[in-house]
């Protein structure tokens, strides 16, 4: 497998690959990671850019003159690298101001502090070339049904892209959005849990062009949805914007494995979407292959190192396979047997109404549904082997 290279557009947060191990059962592991040598060892493995919250950079409470200093050595390392910062971030629920969230915070002095905090970091980005600005509301929801009015929280929310959005507007800046759902964790609930609440939401929006999604692979499989379905969903709606890659293993705690260590079939899907989906059989998402993950607190720097580079080489061993997949005649003859393209044929003809439809014996009259029984197999699950033995690399 060829390593890694820029235009495949692997990013990293600034947290990920800095994440020093703190959990709620124990303290980091490994001592901080400096975003100079972060910078760095990211374009020695092959990585297109970084990514990073406000806080990441220059810790929260930081002076004008320590957040310029870092910004400083950050925009040194990118020269001298050629890494790029396609997305920013606000980070709205690590520091105590923001324990019942930011934008939906019950207290309106948090409310207008985080906007004040979101703008600023909007002002950064668009500084340093960002063309996505994410938003996770990790702390945007509640714990007791009493204590947050779902629907005001809502209007707030709103209250809040709008603002944003506006903000970019009038600035003549051509950032888009991209909210992230998450079902749960750290609030009991967050708002938005899902790709689908989230679309519905945006939908709501003054300006919903300016606003899509920033899915991520371990959020919709901690609500046990398929996240390849929900992905292609977010296409289907024009709203894949940007992209959490990460492995996630069932139904619990936000794990942040590696790609591929979790779900590995429906990796093979995602890349397959993401990389054959497209319009003729080519990509699908022309943006940033963008791993949130997080290092393993049982490793040391070698083995963040080694976690970094694994996500790309999955990532890049899943589109070889995928590509080895479609390009398969089986495949194909498989494909066409369980009438997969057939799928795109309009359910009415191009003239038809529901009159002709109506008027129609074949499709109703003379239709023989009993063929259905004890016959007419969809063969999905040939499929699915076929699938698999190209994953294993057996094809
Ligand atoms: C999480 C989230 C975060 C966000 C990040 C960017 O579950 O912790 O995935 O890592 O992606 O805050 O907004
Ligand atoms: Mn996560
Ligand atoms: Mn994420």
């Amino acid at each position: 497998m060829r390593p890694p290279v820029p235009s495949d557009k692997f990013t990293f947060g600034l947290w990920t690959i800095g994440y020093g191990g703190t959990d709620p059962f124990g303290g980091p592991t490994r001592p901080p990671l400096d975003v100079v040598h972060a910078v760095e060892k990211l374009a020695e493995l092959g990585a297109y850019g970084l990514t990073f919250h406000d806080d990441d950079l220059f810790p929260f409470g930081s002076s004008d003159a320590e957040r310029q200093t870092q910004i400083d050595r950050l925009k040194g390392v990118l020269d001298a690298t050629g890494l790029k910062i396609p997305m920013v971030t606000t980070n709205l629920f690590s520091a105590p101001v923001f324990k019942d969230g930011g934008f939906t915070s019950n207290d309106r002095r948090v409310r207008r502090f985080a906007l004040r905090k979101a703008l600023r970091q909007l002002e950064l980005g668009v500084e340093l070339g960002a063309e996505t600005f994410v938003m996770w509301g990790g702390r945007e929801g509640a714990e007791y049904d009493a204590a947050k009015d779902v629907r005001t929280a809502l209007e707030r929310y709103r209250e809040a892209v709008n603002l944003m959005g506006q903000y970019a507007i009038d600035k003549g800046y051509s950032i888009r959005f991209a909210i992230e759902p998450k079902p749960n964790e750290p609030r009991g609930d967050i708002l938005l849990p899902t790709v689908g609440h989230a679309l519905a939401f945006i939908d709501s929006l003054e300006h919903p062009e300016l606003v899509g999604l920033n899915p991520e692979v371990g959020h919709e499989q901690m609500a046990g949805l398929n996240f390849a379905a929900g992905v292609a969903q977010a296409l289907y709606h024009g709203k894949l914007f940007h992209i959490d890659l990460n492995g996630q293993r069932g139904i619990k705690y936000d794990q942040d494995l590696v790609f591929g260590h979790g779900d590995l079939h429906n990796a093979f899907a995602l890349v397959d979407l993401l990389e054959n989906g497209g319009p003729g059989g080519g990509p699908s998402y022309d943006g940033p292959r963008h791993f949130d993950f997080k290092p393993s607190r049982t490793e040391d720097e070698t083995g963040v190192w080694q976690s970094a580079a694994a996500n790309m080489r999955t990532y890049l061993l899943l589109k070889e396979r995928t590509e080895a997949f479609r390009a398969d005649p089986e495949v194909q003859q498989a494909l066409g047997d369980a009438r997969v393209p057939e799928l795109a044929t309009p359910t009415l003809g191009a003239d038809e109404s529901y009159d002709e439809l109506l008027a129609d014996p074949s499709a109703f009259e003379d239709f023989d549904t009993s063929a259905y029984f004890g016959g007419r197999g969809c063969g999905f699950v040939r499929l699915q082997q076929l699938a698999t033995e190209h994953l294993m690399g057996a094809r």
